[in-house]
């Protein structure tokens, strides 16, 4: 959704122009860049720049920050200090209360908190009724778990000038801290891996009174200036009290707060992470040089319309959580802040320590984080996999929902659906062209005058009747609901928001108000409980009256997105529940709304227990736990088709898989070529939904005429025909935090030449290895074969020959999706053509058994009910298939008993659900004659017939066994030699 009333009329007359000049003309737009903030442009990011120039230039700098070793103490895994930091030459110090915790976990945590504040003695100007406090309260909404505290922790060695700490499991990890200046070196196996305020960069501004200059002298005519005495610089203090940006002033009651530090990873040459940036999956340097950015990253939640390709300008949402890897190791850091953050990036030689222990790669990369206001508090990860940091990530933060099945169907948006006849119409027409799908969506002009919870009455007569022909397929209806809420009369939602003091208001304590697609409007206070709870009452099905049990939600312009506030957001100085000031939770206001949806929609009904659907735009560390996201509003472009897989990867290895970009290219017309393109990447995305500007022209599928219509409705079969896989894949994503999309350095670390690799992914275990076409006018793509396992072509079981240099070149013309299988996985498909994912629930499987070089393989399915929480109590079947010795086996995933399950109404009829159908490439030459094989399962015998493809030129040979009949639920055992 587009986030600026007069851009989006400005926009509208453009390609009204643009029409006009040419139809083929396809426009590269740009973000309004000047709206939104450089480095120097942001007090704190121009301040903390300069700190670093000055410490990283000066011929002598000492950080000015030291621990006093007397009030150090360390007890049942933590230690705790007071830092001093000297703030002038008569040695004058501030005190910072130091917090270093050793979790049980492996996962270790420092945080650095400002006394004065702490104890509230200090003075906000402008009377402002903010808190005193630095900000401590991010951990209550991100934080739900892995916080137990390493008893066995202990101190190795302590002197005068610092301590050792050994913690994590079998004491692999070690912290040392030293005294003077206060650093921290973090250590696995006796080796370096990260360290703090390594470069000196570490900086707390400490509160201080403003003291206002003496007014100068009144100058007279013609007299002589006195010559002024030579004074020691002053520290730039321009932007301590007062910030201005596009007209908007903040008045800044606390002064200058900001945090920063400088984190290296020793010997890592890469660095992933800190979504959303349309960005490189391994992120770029920021601070200039050939190929480098200028400007750090930065995360500061903004409605960032029209955004532009490979910038570490902010975007929609946050997650300061930052993994580094070499060829066999990663650590990562997660920087708990939710006010606005800017990540600066060098990488180089390590000058200090050129013969780095046992390290190869002798680069290291240094990163200088700082954020505006808050706690300094950072998690440390030591590895030593991929999957231990983002596990580990996963216990702190969350893992994904257990998504509502229907939700990994195709989803069919654009701004609008004009009524209720056209939603009608368009959910015909897909079933008319054999398209399947699964949810239509309606964007903010169903909506009476924009104003949330009614129907426009002229457009959508009978929502219900609408709401009952999707029904009718199994599908569904997401309606969007922001957090602006209409300033006008007659409107009951308003006047409750007033009347119960719920909403955000501004630094003077009056409701906040500002403008957004309804006009006029005010924001409800997402922080505040009793907010969370009215607006469940909102949700109601007798209050949103026209909605009914397949209506799901869609959160957008939840930065918040305000057209006149600065950077097209709130003012920093508004306050929310607890009078924090948004400047302290500004990252986190996209979440705080997505979960008062979420849980409203928990509460629709009394005795409903289903799962929610809340898609939200703005999000940050835990959001995971909440819904799906989208990468907000890209372009009809080639690039941004090409960005939106290094996006999705991104958001995947952050904690937050479920993740997806809008197909086709919110602004702009996609030409058939790219739409179609698009079609065979989103079914590779998590998250699968088209969606068009209101000015965009009409794009449904089955709207690009032959022969587009029939490879995308092929593209579409495919998605579904995978859906059990990728449900399962999500079941991952739940358990632990697994990705669901994989890059390569996922899940080959080992490959140094894969590390980067941001083009191409495996999904899930699978060993499914997509690289979709991103290029115009291209008929094949170069993918890298990360291994020396057999791979084969998904639809023609050709072997994939890859040269030395490990990449394979695939045919891929139009009709063509570039799909690999790895040897030596088992995966599921249901492979009946159906009209949306509910009308699968019963259908039968097939298994794909895909041999490798060993004759082996193995994989598994998970299945419940796709709806309620049932899967919590057990009613689940998760399998494990494994090839070996010509034997298929299906045991319980966890090794549960059958006995031990008591079957409730779905499990009871998936008793007739079978693996009818089982696909063996790759199978060997010995199998040719063969007949029948033997299936043994819940204690009967029986055979079934086989029939073998030897291999043809190319073509690996396969067999297929067609009539299975094994309960998918049961354990079997099929014999094949
Ligand atoms: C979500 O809302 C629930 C219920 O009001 C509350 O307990 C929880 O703290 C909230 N969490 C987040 C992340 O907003």
């Amino acid at each position: 959704m587009l986030g600026s009333g007069s851009l989006s009329t400005k926009w509208t007359t453009y390609l009204g122009l643009l029409s006009v000049l040419s139809t083929a003309f396809s426009p590269v737009f740009a973000v309004k860049e000047h709206d939104w903030k450089k480095c120097d442009q942001s007090g704190f990011c121009r301040r903390n720049r300069a700190y670093a120039d000055h410490a990283l230039s000066a011929i002598s700098w000492e950080s000015p920050y030291k621990i006093a070793p007397e009030t150090g103490s360390f007890k049942d895994g933590q230690y705790q200090a007071i830092i001093l930091k000297t703030i002038n030459d008569h040695g004058e110090t501030v005190r910072l209360p130091l917090t270093v915790s050793f979790l049980e976990s492996g996962t270790a945590r420092v945080t650095i908190d400002e006394e004065k504040r702490q104890k509230g003695e200090i003075e906000l100007r402008h009377d402002s009724k903010a808190r005193k406090e630095r900000y401590n309260e991010a951990e209550q909404w991100v934080i739900v778990g892995g916080m137990t505290l390493d008893k066995g922790a202990k101190v190795d060695y302590e002197d005068k000038t610092q301590m050792t700490v050994k913690y994590g499991p079998s004491s692999k990890f070690e912290a040392t801290i030293k005294f003077a200046p206060f650093s921290i070196d973090f250590k696995r196996d006796g080796a370096s891996h990260i360290k703090f305020n390594d470069q000196g960069l570490l900086n707390i501004e400490h509160w201080r009174p403003k003291i206002d200059p003496p007014p100068e002298p009144e100058k007279k005519e013609g007299e002589q200036q006195p010559d002024k005495k030579e004074e020691a610089p002053r520290e730039d203090d321009s932007t301590w009290w007062e910030e201005s940006f596009g007209g908007n002033t903040d008045s800044k009651p606390r002064g200058p707060e900001s945090v920063g530090l400088d984190i290296s990873f020793v010997g890592y040459e890469h660095v992933f992470g800190i979504p959303s940036h349309a960005s490189p999956l391994s992120l770029k340097q920021t601070r200039g040089g050939e190929g480098n950015y200028n400007e750090p990253y930065r995360m500061y939640n903004a409605d960032v319309f029209e955004y532009i390709l490979d910038s570490p300008m902010t975007l929609y949402g946050s997650i300061p959580f930052m993994q580094a890897h070499r060829k066999d190791s990663s650590v990562g850091i997660f920087w708990l802040n939710a006010a606005e953050t800017w990540v600066d990036i060098t990488k180089g030689k390590d000058s200090k320590n050129p013969l780095a222990l046992g390290v190869k790669s002798k680069i290291t990369t240094r990163t200088h984080w700082f954020s505006e206001s808050g706690l300094l508090d950072v998690f440390v990860f030591l590895g030593p996999t991929p999957k231990d940091i983002i596990s580990k990530y996963a216990e702190l933060t969350g893992t994904t929902a257990m998504p509502q099945e229907f939700s990994l169907g195709y989803h069919q948006c654009r701004w609008n659906y004009v009524s209720d006849e056209d939603v009608k119409d368009v959910d015909r027409k897909m079933d008319k062209f054999n398209m399947p799908y699964d949810v239509i969506w309606l964007d903010i002009e169903y909506t009476d005058e924009k104003k949330y919870f009614t129907w426009d009455k002229h457009s959508f007569k009978d929502p219900i009747g609408m709401g009952k022909q999707l029904e009718a397929h199994g599908r569904k209806l997401v309606t969007i609901i922001d957090p602006h809420i209409k300033n006008t009369n007659n409107y009951p939602v308003v006047d409750e928001l007033k009347s119960k003091d719920l909403a955000v208001k501004t630094k003077d304590g009056s409701i906040f108000e500002g403008w957004c697609w309804p006009g006029s409007s005010h924001w409800i206070d997402a922080f505040n409980p009793a907010a969370r709870e009215w607006w469940k009452g909102l949700f109601k099905y007798d209050k949103f009256k026209g909605t009914m049990e397949n209506t799901f939600i869609w959160n957008d312009m939840n930065e918040p997105s305000v057209f006149n506030g600065p950077e097209v957001t709130m003012p920093k100085d508004n306050l929310h529940h607890g009078n924090w000031e948004h400047r302290d939770v500004h990252n986190l206001n996209g979440m705080t709304f997505q979960n008062a949806t979420y849980h409203a929609l928990l509460s629709r009904k009394p005795g409903e227990h289903r799962r929610p659907f809340v898609l939200t735009r703005a999000f940050f560390a835990g959001s995971q736990r909440l819904g799906a996201m989208w990468t907000g509003d890209n372009t009809a472009d080639w690039g941004y088709l090409k960005a939106s897989i290094p996006m999705v990867l991104s958001q995947g290895i952050a904690g937050f898989p479920f993740a997806g970009a809008d197909v086709g290219g919110f602004f702009g017309n996609p030409d058939k070529d790219l739409l179609t393109r698009w079609y065979q990447t989103g079914i590779f995305y998590p998250f699968f939904r088209a969606h068009a500007h209101i000015d965009a022209r009409r794009r449904e599928p089955y709207l690009t005429g032959e022969p587009y219509n029939t490879i995308i409705a092929a593209a579409l079969r495919l998605r579904y025909s995978l859906l059990p896989s990728w449900y399962t894949a999500f079941r991952h994503a739940h358990l632990d935090g697994t990705p669901i999309i994989k890059p390569m350095f996922y899940t080959h670390p080992s490959e140094e030449a894969g590390l980067p690799i941001d083009d191409q992914f495996f999904i899930g275990n699978t060993g499914l290895l997509a690289k979709p076409v991103t290029d115009k006018d291209r008929t094949s793509v170069d993918i890298w074969i990360p291994d020396s396992e057999v791979y084969y072509d998904y639809f023609t079981y050709d072997i994939i020959s890859a040269a030395k240099s490990k990449t394979a070149t695939l045919d891929a013309p139009l009709e063509k999706i570039p799909l690999l299988m790895r040897g030596g996985h088992v995966f599921a498909r249901r492979d009946i053509p159906r009209r949306s994912s509910a009308l699968m629930k019963w259908d039968p499987y097939t298994l794909v058994v895909v041999l490798g070089n060993d004759r082996k393989a193995e994989g598994d399915l998970y299945v419940d009910d796709g709806d309620s929480f049932d899967y919590e109590k057990g009613q689940y079947i998760h399998r494990r298939f494994i090839f070996d010795a010509n034997t298929l086996t299906s045991a319980d995933y966890e090794g549960r008993d059958d006995a031990s399950i008591k079957e409730g109404e779905w499990l009871k009829k998936m008793r007739t659900v079978n693996v009818e159908k089982i696909i063996v490439v790759g199978a060997p030459a010995a199998w040719k004659g063969k007949k029948t094989v033997t299936v043994e399962s819940e204690g009967k015998t029986w055979a079934a017939a086989i029939e073998y493809n030897p291999a043809e030129k190319s073509r690996a040979a396969f067999a297929v066994v067609k009539k299975v009949g094994v309960r998918v639920g049961a354990d079997f055992k099929i014999v094949f030699g």
